[in-house]
């Protein structure tokens, strides 16, 4: 058995100016400057809130240059100063994810070109050309004038850069001359290399010269993935432009963006790279199906691949306080879920919570989406009470701040192998889910309150004892050396149906399939049966095996059909003409197991598979002991004090068997231990009053 974690050490504050808790809102004072009143009374507020930053400037470029090279800092001086008068601090944006109407009437390369040659109009917002040397000359300017104006300033706590960066598809000249530059580089000059790499003997697509390359073939999935990784490249590429004034004038002050989930055009793993602190934005649609738990098992596992990025506390930069605006059903957040969805932030490893937005806009697009402050514009409302409740909250955790959590369970979501399995001509058209099927794997540890960490391909693997890899089609190099190590080494290791099928360039594996991890896994997988809703397919536990597994389950979507090579086999098909082919199988390969899942399975086999291997591997749970369903259990640490955060995700108040531990909250002094009841909706911060820490 592989050795526990080490205990890690705490982290800095994310900016020692404040070694607190943030809690603050995106704050656009610039739509108010009409309303001399209104600053000064959102400062009273954001006291009584206990809100200690502001996120300002993120759409202010018409306001900071209203013209070509005419700034207006004034309103932002007086921003900044009563920031710093009141005890608060700024996130400071750099303006670019909207760009001036002067602008894009001087310059139309500003904005991005459509397959077809058409300029887009300007307007809306995110939506600039990132190769334009007239854009990127802007922002070198406005950039450096902010950081030279404030970077001394008081309130200056980070850099906010841009917002929402997406590498949406821009095909102007310019752009598509950078991607063949890109490509040169990749293939090192060298056209019949590229051509190999993207089978272009196939249809007659070879290029003769690099002018020929235009991103606009789909049949040519090695281009459409190379098309993706130049467009998540050139917004990084982007970013560090932004980035270079402000690194030069306030070296100290850290930079973040604000991520977005799972949002698919950019590989965030390689942005996290450049970041000094990972932020991410969070709206789920809390309320959307009968069990909300549901949904907060899909927040909990992003939350954890953001702890991941860096291995650290991050930034929740932005949620609502209390309803959306763009779902297809904006629904209010029940009394009782924004601390509930604040407290969860932070037990998985964030060290702010963040709104958008402080105060409603009063027109545009977003005037109704949810805010601190209501057009009503006083603090005597349900939401604003709540927030408070969170800022009340945040201030009794500064023991908190910089804590981490260590996990022994890694799950692998990789960007580069979601493109390659949405690019597959094949299978099911709507029902690949990568995503989905990642945090399916997830749930079991979250209702056992299991830590888990999320990586991608080049994470390091030794700190784990169990690594899981839902649909790894794509092994890029290195990495089934580095899984073969694992495994030999005594780890677990975990992977479903459509593993091993492409390299890199999405070229199939040849000499079966899971290519370079066939060996590892003991199995060749033949063919893959893809099913309609309607098809019935079951499996069911071998006899004299103890996988946990009991009886039938359900199959879906994508049944592998497979041949053993020394694996064991755990489960069978029940029926279809595969009946009595393999669908679950273990392999012991040097000290540790590789287990091979043919077929997607309902929920039902994840949880009794997985929570098997639980007690197996002897991981930790976080609470040691079971939790009702709609709860689990987090850990934050320094390596001396634990906090236990219980998230109760029910609708109904639920019982939960804590033993003879007993526990202190955090944030209500009252103690707990026995049988507990949480009501519905309920976050408790626990630290332990009668056992030394155990991690
Ligand atoms: C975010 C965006 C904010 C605001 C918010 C509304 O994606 O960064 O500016 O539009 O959505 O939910």
């Amino acid at each position: 058995m592989k050795p526990a974690n080490k205990a890690p050490l705490r982290f800095p504050p994310i900016n020692g100016k404040c070694p607190h808790m943030i809690h603050g809102a995106d704050y656009n004072p610039d739509q108010w400057l009409n309303y001399p009143d209104v600053l000064e009374e959102d400062l009273r507020l954001m006291q009584l809130a206990r809100v200690n930053s502001a996120s300002v400037g993120i759409f202010s470029w018409a306001s900071l240059e209203p013209s070509d090279g005419v700034f207006a800092f004034d309103w932002l001086d007086r921003v900044m100063d009563r920031l710093a008068d009141n005890g608060q601090f700024a996130v400071l944006a750099t303006p670019s994810g909207s760009k001036p109407a002067w602008m894009s009437e001087a310059h139309p390369e500003v904005c991005r070109m459509t397959e077809d040659g058409h300029r887009e109009p300007h307007g809306r917002r995110h939506n600039h050309c990132r190769t334009s040397p007239v854009y990127r000359a802007y922002c070198a300017r406005m950039n450096t004038e902010l950081a030279r104006r404030y970077g001394k300033h008081p309130a200056l706590l980070v850099w906010h850069v841009s917002n929402e960066y997406n590498g949406g598809e821009c095909h102007c000249p310019l752009c598509h001359e950078a991607f063949r530059e890109w490509l040169k580089k990749r293939y090192h000059n060298n056209l019949d290399a590229l051509n190999h790499a993207w089978w272009t003997g196939f249809w007659s697509h070879t290029f003769t010269t690099w002018e020929q390359i235009r991103p606009l073939d789909s049949s040519i999935h090695g281009l459409m993935l190379d098309w993706k990784r130049f467009l998540s490249d050139q917004t990084l590429d982007f970013f560090r432009h932004e980035c270079a004034p402000l690194r030069e004038w306030t070296p100290d002050i850290p930079i973040t963006t604000n991520f977005m989930g799972f949002h698919i055009t950019l590989d965030y793993w390689s942005f996290a790279r450049e970041v000094d602190v990972v932020s991410w934005d969070s709206y789920p649609a809390y309320h959307d199906r009968p069990l909300d738990w549901l949904r907060a098992v899909d927040v909990s596992f992003v939350h954890n691949m953001n702890r991941s990025f860096k291995q650290k506390p991050f930034m929740l930069m932005e949620c609502t306080p209390s309803v959306q605006n763009w779902q297809p059903v904006n629904k209010l957040k029940r009394p009782g879920v924004h601390l509930l969805e604040a407290m969860q932030a932070v037990a998985h490893g964030a060290d702010t919570v963040q709104y958008f937005q402080w105060r409603k806009s009063r027109g545009g697009f977003e005037k109704f989406h949810g805010a601190v402050v209501d057009h009503c514009g006083h603090e005597h409302t349900r939401v604003f009470r709540e927030v408070a409740d969170v800022g009340a909250a945040l201030a009794r955790m500064d023991d908190v701040t910089g804590t981490t959590t260590p996990a022994e369970v890694a799950i692998l979501f990789d960007w580069e192998n979601r493109w390659a399995i949405d690019g597959i001509s094949g299978l099911s058209r709507e029902e690949r889910r990568y995503p989905e099927t990642c945090t399916a794997h997830y749930r079991p540890f979250w209702s056992s309150g299991v830590p888990c960490d999320v990586i991608n391909e080049d994470c390091d693997l030794s700190k784990y004892k169990l690594l899981i890899t839902p649909m790894l089609y794509m092994v890029r190099p290195g990495f089934a050396e580095r899984i073969d190590a694992f495994v030999r080494d005594g780890g677990t290791w975990v992977t479903t149906y459509l593993t091993g099928q492409v390299d890199e360039s999405d070229l199939c594996f040849l000499n079966g399939f899971p290519g370079p991890l066939r060996e590892i896994l003991g199995v060749w997988a033949e063919e893959t049966d893809t099913l309609y809703e309607s098809d019935d397919v079951q499996i069911e536990a071998a006899p004299g095996t103890d996988c946990g597994l009991q009886g039938a389950y359900k199959a879906d979507v994508f049944c592998d059909l497979i041949h053993t090579e020394g694996a064991k086999v755990l489960a069978t098909y029940a029926n279809q003409f595969y009946r009595g082919r393999p669908a679950l199988t273990v392999h012991t390969h040097g000290k540790g197991r590789a287990y091979y899942m043919a077929s997607r399975n309902e929920p039902r086999f994840h949880a009794d598979f997985y929570r098997k291997l639980i007690d197996d591997l002897a991981l930790r749970r976080v609470l040691g002991c079971e939790l009702p369903d709609g709860v689990t259990a987090q850990v934050r640490t320094d390596g001396e004090r634990e906090f236990i955060f219980v998230l109760g995700f029910n609708r109904e108040p639920v019982h939960l068997d804590l033993g003879a531990a007993a526990y202190r909250d955090l944030r209500t002094g009252v103690e707990y231990r026995g049988r507990t009841t949480l009501p519905a909706y309920t976050a408790l911060v626990l630290e332990s009053v009668n056992s030394p820490v155990t991690a």
